[in-house]
């Protein structure tokens, strides 16, 4: 088995709904997105094999296996092949994987995986569909919003810590932006700028390269002010939960042949996957044993981990994460530089965003191993009925990989 190198991982800025991405198409996002990926590792597209690319709301412009159009909005050449994966919020979680098992197993040499999701342009539920009875019957199906509710109940979580850990994730995104924690991580974007109303001059466009959704302005005084969100007694409001937004992100994957043959530098690998369905009633609460499957098969412990990165689907699924890990103490470690409640989480591009930032903060702290993990969910209303998570740990070999990060 050939190791699966993680060559890069980039993304786009994360745009708040309705703000500067919201102009620009997911496929043509994208394609500025994975451009910026090759060229700054010198690859030639025609190199790449296949573009796995997730994404969870596959309607209108997002329909159409997205995966493929991502490569030839991109210019690529058509022996560049896309698929498009649906693991609702563990999409591009679920292509690390796909490529990493392509690679390893010898299938495949170098792949991008990564994903898009313009919640602006194509609204979250859109492409609902409708679930067999042999599932109604089975589970209490409830939207994701009630699931972080039910999670805070049987946690025993409280309001006031929600919206405390959400506070500082706010604060921590803005110190990353403010430190420029994310500039290695970010590929500018080219965001087209109609000409102005009364006629005369060209269409231009803004460079756009910093996350626009982190409320630097929050209060602990304004959070709790907030309504909750999806039941008139509950905890779950606005600020403690994800924001909707627009964003892609892109990790290139390489096999050790490819890597050497490109003459790449690879900075991680991936170390090993796991994944663990729950109760879709309580659908978010499965990235502990998710994490703790992939611990084992990569015969490490908490105390290798240097960084772990958890989606902030909602901070009670993070709260529940740290209470199951008895990863309480290490708060410091656990999304030290915010997540989807601060800058937002745009589903199908998420798993490859937490990536970038998890390489980046594993590099950062000249550490060898870090961890990603994140909730599948199902979409408000209705969806399929499966919980779980993608987990992924990302460790450094220094030593025997020149300088290059482990990734799982
Ligand atoms: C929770 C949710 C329904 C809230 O939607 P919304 O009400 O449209 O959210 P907004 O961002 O417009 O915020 C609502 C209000 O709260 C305010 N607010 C939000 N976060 C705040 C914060 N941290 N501090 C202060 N005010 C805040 C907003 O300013 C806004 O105020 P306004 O109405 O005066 O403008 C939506 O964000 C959501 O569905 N999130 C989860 C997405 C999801 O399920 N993803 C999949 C993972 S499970």
């Amino acid at each position: 088995m050939t190791d699966a190198l993680i060559v890069d991982a980039v993304r786009s800025p994360i745009g708040r709904r309705h703000g500067t991405l919201s102009v620009v198409r997911g496929d043509d996002l994208s394609a500025q997105v994975v451009n910026g990926l090759l060229d700054r590792n010198g690859v030639e597209p025609g190199e790449v094999e296949d573009v796995q690319w997730g994404c969870v709301t596959q309607i209108d412009e997002q329909a159409w296996n997205i995966g493929r159009n991502v490569a030839l909005a991109a210019g690529w050449p058509v022996s560049v092949c896309g698929t498009t994966v649906d693991r609702q919020c563990g999409s591009s979680m679920q292509t690390n994987f796909n490529a990493a098992a392509a690679i390893m197993s010898g299938q495949l040499d170098l792949v991008v995986s990564g994903g898009v999701e313009m919640m602006s342009r194509v609204p979250m539920g859109s492409n609902n569909g409708s679930l067999s009875d042999a599932v109604l019957e089975r589970f209490e199906i409830v939207p994701q919003g009630i699931s972080a509710e039910v999670i805070a109940e049987r946690w025993d979580l409280s309001r006031e810590a929600l919206d405390e850990y959400s506070y500082r994730s706010h604060m921590r995104a803005a110190r990353a932006i403010d430190e420029g924690r994310f500039e290695k991580e970010i590929v500018p974007i080219e965001v087209p700028r109609e000409p102005s109303a009364g006629g005369g001059g060209a269409a231009t466009a803004v460079r756009f390269a910093v996350d626009e959704a982190v409320r630097r302005d929050t209060t602990l005084e304004k959070m709790a002010g907030l309504a909750p969100s999806f039941v008139p007694d509950g905890k779950v409001t606005a600020g403690n939960s994800s924001q909707i937004v627009d964003g892609a992100a892109a990790v290139l994957v390489a096999s050790e042949s490819a890597a050497a043959r490109l003459r790449l530098e690879p900075r991680a690998r991936f170390v090993a996957f796991g994944i663990a369905g729950v109760d879709p009633h309580v659908m978010l609460h499965g990235n502990p044993e998710a994490c703790a499957k992939a611990l084992a098969k990569a015969g490490l412990g908490w105390d290798d981990i240097a960084v772990i990165e958890v989606n902030e689907a909602f901070a009670s699924v993070v709260l529940q994460f740290l209470a199951d890990t008895g990863l309480g103490e290490r708060i410091e470690d656990v999304n030290p530089n915010g997540g989807g409640i601060s800058l937002g989480h745009p589903l199908g591009a998420t798993g490859a965003r937490i990536t970038a930032t998890l390489v980046s903060e594993v590099e950062r702290r000249d550490a060898r191993y870090g961890i990603a993990a994140m909730g599948e969910q199902r979409r408000p209303v209705a969806a399929e009925g499966l919980g779980g998570g993608a987990a992924e740990g990302e460790d450094e070999h220094c030593e025997d990989q020149d300088g290059a990060h482990d990734i799982f």
